[in-house]
């Protein structure tokens, strides 16, 4: 009796458990999840972690080159390792575009992927590289630090021509810009929260001047237009990166609410940060943010886990890349 009992229990049990790995591997197949590497990576976090702050004491720009990733990789037809891939002769990839003018350190991504792929080969994305990168970077400068959802696949789909078709121009006023934020369905002040990002990082004079020459735009603080005028000395700027300037001289390598402080003065780099300020749409939320550094950081994060996880590819769609720069 006992027994029977125990074997219909027992079988219970085992239907229950074959149910329960059904949907779990059926979960794991159709999205992301915060164990996603648990058993295949379980160091995954910890290798990236170390590396990321490796990198960070030789070249601590590369930190912000790797939160510019997650917004360049995430903008073109979702987070998918697009721009990691370099052009091949006769085909310009992503960071051949305008658009990604200035973009650099990508031979570090592969660094972290070559030390990634020791521990564990053939198994963590390069999308969830540049996500883990970009996030680990971002606590590093003083950002906040959040969870990410992970089991994205890289694609093996990649153009200039999507980048240029996709990402804003440099000069892309409000209006484009809220659309933008909202095809990826973030709301206004995560919209503005994402921005905030230009805390860290520069602008190069080739996206400054037409602000500067030949007439300064009033809506740029004159005090700060003489400085961006010292920086940027010539209406036509070298075509290579070399003349920049920081985005926030306060604390141009700390992640904090300095931005928003400095646009509230008018003194943001491009048409856009300021423009987020003048408009009324943006501007209390700009306001709030200048005031209250948690409620930034809690937007962003907010924002952050929406735009990373916007039209991922997972399961068996694309492939898992051995190295960042070149489809297997
Ligand atoms: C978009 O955001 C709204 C409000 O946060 C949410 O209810 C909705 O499910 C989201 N839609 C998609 C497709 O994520
Ligand atoms: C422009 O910058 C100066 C110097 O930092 C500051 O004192 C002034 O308040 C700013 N102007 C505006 C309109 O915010």
């Amino acid at each position: 009796m006992w027994m029977a009992r125990m074997s219909v229990v027992t079988s219970a049990l085992v239907i229950l458990s074959i149910l329960v790995g059904a949907s779990v591997d059926h979960a794991a197949a159709a999205g992301l999840s915060y164990e996603f590497y648990k058993e295949s990576c379980p160091m995954l976090e910890e290798i990236v972690r170390k590396e990321v702050t490796r990198i960070y004491y030789i070249h601590g720009n590369a930190a912000i080159s790797f939160a510019r990733n997650i917004f360049h990789d995430c903008a073109v037809q979702g987070c998918d390792g697009s721009l990691m891939l370099k052009s091949l002769p006769g085909h310009e990839g992503e960071q051949a575009s305008e658009r990604n003018f200035g973009m650099r350190n990508f031979k570090y991504v592969d660094e972290i992927k070559a030390s990634i792929e020791s521990a564990c080969p053939g198994v963590v994305s390069c999308a969830d590289v540049v996500i883990l990168s970009g996030r680990d970077g971002i606590a590093m400068l003083g950002g906040p630090h959040f969870e990410v959802r992970l089991g994205r696949r890289d694609t093996r789909e990649f153009s200039r021509s999507a980048a240029d078709a996709i990402l804003p121009p440099h000069d892309t006023d409000v209006d484009t810009f809220l659309k933008f934020m909202g095809n990826f369905n973030l709301s206004i002040p995560q919209a503005v929260a994402l921005i905030g990002a230009h805390t860290v990082g520069r602008t190069h004079c080739i996206h400054l001047v037409d602000r500067l020459y030949p007439t300064v735009d009033p809506t740029l603080n004159g005090t700060y237009a003489e400085y961006l005028k010292k920086r940027c000395p010539t209406p036509n700027p070298p075509p290579n990166a070399v003349l920049y300037s920081r985005n926030d001289r306060g604390t141009p390598m700390i992640f904090d609410n300095n931005y928003f402080r400095n646009i509230m003065q008018l003194k943001g780099s491009l048409r856009l940060d300021n423009a987020l300020y003048l408009d009324p749409r943006t501007r209390p939320y700009v306001e709030r943010m200048a005031k209250d550094n948690s409620y930034f950081f809690a937007t962003f994060v907010e924002a952050m886990s929406i735009f990373t996880e916007y039209k991922v590819l997972t399961g068996n769609e694309g492939e898992i890349r051995k190295q960042c720069k070149s489809v297997n």
